[in-house]
C-alpha cells in the first residue's frame, strides 16, 4: 500500500502496522524460525530478527563506532560526489529509497538533484517510514512524496511512474546481507520493476584487509557483540527461552573466498537450552550462525550487476578504497 499525503499515512498506519508486524514478528514466526534454525546441523537464526526495538537502537550505536567505517564512509562518498552523481542522471526522475533508516543520505542526493520530481520511501516498519517521509516532505515542498509500507524484498505495489525515470537508491551495503546468488536475483527483480530507463544507485562494501573487516564487526567496546547477543536476549524475552547469554560469545571472521564476514554466536561450554518445551544440546565451540556480510571488489560487483541485467554507469569510492557507490542503468 502507498500514501501520498501525511493524513493518509496516519490514517492507514494502524492497518499497515498489523499487516507488516506479522511479516516481521507476528504469527509465531520468530518462534518457528528459531526452532527450525536451531534444529539444523549448522544452526542459524535469520538476521532479520536482530532488528527489534532494542536491536535497532544498538545498531544506531554501531554506526557511530570508530571501527564501523561503512556508514560514515558511504556518507562521505555521497557528499563529495553528489554533484557528479546528479550529473550522471539525466531527465526528470523519481527517487525510490529502499529502507527508511539511511539517516539523511537521501537528502545529500536530493539536495544536488534539481530534477527529482517524486520521492518514494519503502520500509517494512511503519514508524521509521512515516518519519522519513515526513522529513523529506518538510524539506522539499515541491516533491511528490509517497511512503510504501511493505517488504522491498518481496511483492510490491509502487505508485504509477508517470513518465519519470526511476532511480532506486539502496544504501548501507545491505546488498551484502544477501548470499551472492540471492543478490543477483534481487537486482534482477528491481531491474524488471524499474522500467526501461531505470537506474540503481547502490552502496557496496569493498573487500579489504581481514583485520579491518573483523574489527568493524567485533569492536573494542563490545557494542557489536551486544547487538548479536540481543538475538538470544530477544528469544528469552519473547519466547521464554533460557539462553545463558554469558555462555555464548560473539564471533566475526572474514572468509576471503568468496569474501564475506561470517557472524556467529559460539557456545563457550557444553550446555542445554530450552525453548517452548524443546531442548537443544550445544557442544563447546558449537556456533549459531547469525549473518554473512558479503564484500565485493568493484569489478566483481559490476559483473554481478551485469548478470542481473544492469550496466555500470559509474562508480565512486573513498581515498582508502573502503567502500563503493555504484550507479547502474538497465541494460537492453
Ligand atoms: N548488515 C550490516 C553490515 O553488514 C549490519 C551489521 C553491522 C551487522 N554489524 C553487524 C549485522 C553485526 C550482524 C552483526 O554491515
Amino acid at each position: 500500500m502507498h500514501f501520498t499525503d501525511s493524513t493518509a499515512i496516519e490514517r492507514e498506519y494502524t492497518q499497515c502496522d498489523s499487516a507488516t508486524e506479522s511479516l516481521v514478528n507476528g504469527d509465531g514466526e520468530f518462534l518457528r524460525e528459531v526452532l527450525e534454525g536451531l534444529s539444523r546441523p549448522h544452526r542459524a537464526i535469520p538476521c532479520r530478527f536482530l532488528y527489534d526495538a532494542a536491536g535497532s537502537a544498538i545498531f544506531d550505536s554501531i554506526c557511530q563506532l570508530p571501527e564501523y567505517y561503512p556508514t560514515r564512509t558511504e556518507r562521505q562518498i555521497l557528499e563529495i560526489n553528489a554533484d557528479a552523481i546528479a550529473a550522471s542522471i539525466s531527465g526528470d526522475l523519481r527517487f525510490i529509497e529502499l529502507g527508511a533508516g539511511s539517516g539523511g543520505k537521501a537528502e545529500i542526493l536530493l539536495d544536488a538533484m534539481d530534477k527529482a520530481r517524486a520521492y518514494v520511501c519503502i520500509d517494512i516498519s511503519p514508524v521509521p517510514l512515516a518519519s522519513a517521509a515526513a522529513a523529506v516532505r518538510a524539506r522539499y515542498p515541491g516533491l511528490a512524496v509517497s511512503a510504501v509500507c511493505g517488504n522491498y524484498l518481496g511483492q510490491l505495489d509502487l505508485p504509477p511512474r508517470r513518465a519519470l525515470r526511476d532511480v532506486c537508491f539502496f544504501p548501507g551495503s545491505t546488498i551484502g546481507n544477501f548470499e551472492r546468488d540471492d543478490a543477483r536475483g534481487f537486482l534482477r527483480e528491481w531491474r524488471n520493476r524499474l522500467g526501461p530507463d531505470g537506474m540503481m544507485l547502490i552502496g557496496v562494501d569493498l573487500k579489504k584487509n581481514a583485520a579491518v573487516l573483523e574489527a568493524a564487526y567485533d569492536d573494542a567496546q563490545g557494542i557489536t557483540a551486544a547487538f548479536s547477543l540481543n538475538l538470544l536476549h530477544r528469544a528469552n524475552r519473547e519466547l521464554g527461552a533460557n539462553f545463558n547469554t554469558d555462555a555464548f560469545r560473539h564471533c566475526a571472521r572474514y572468509v576471503s573466498n568468496p569474501g564475506h564476514v561470517e557472524i556467529s554466536l559460539v557456545s563457550q561450554t557444553e550446555q542445554v537450552v530450552a525453548i517452548a518445551g524443546r531442548t537443544f544440546q550445544f557442544a563447546k565451540g558449537e556456533a549459531i550462525h547469525v549473518e554473512n556480510s558479503h564484500k565485493y571488489a568493484i569489478n566483481e560487483f559490476a559483473a554481478l550487476a551485469g548478470k542481473a541485467g544492469f550496466e555500470s554507469v559509474d562508480v565512486w569510492t573513498d581515498d582508502d578504497a573502503l567502500f563503493s557507490v555504484h550507479l547502474l542503468c538497465v541494460a537492453h
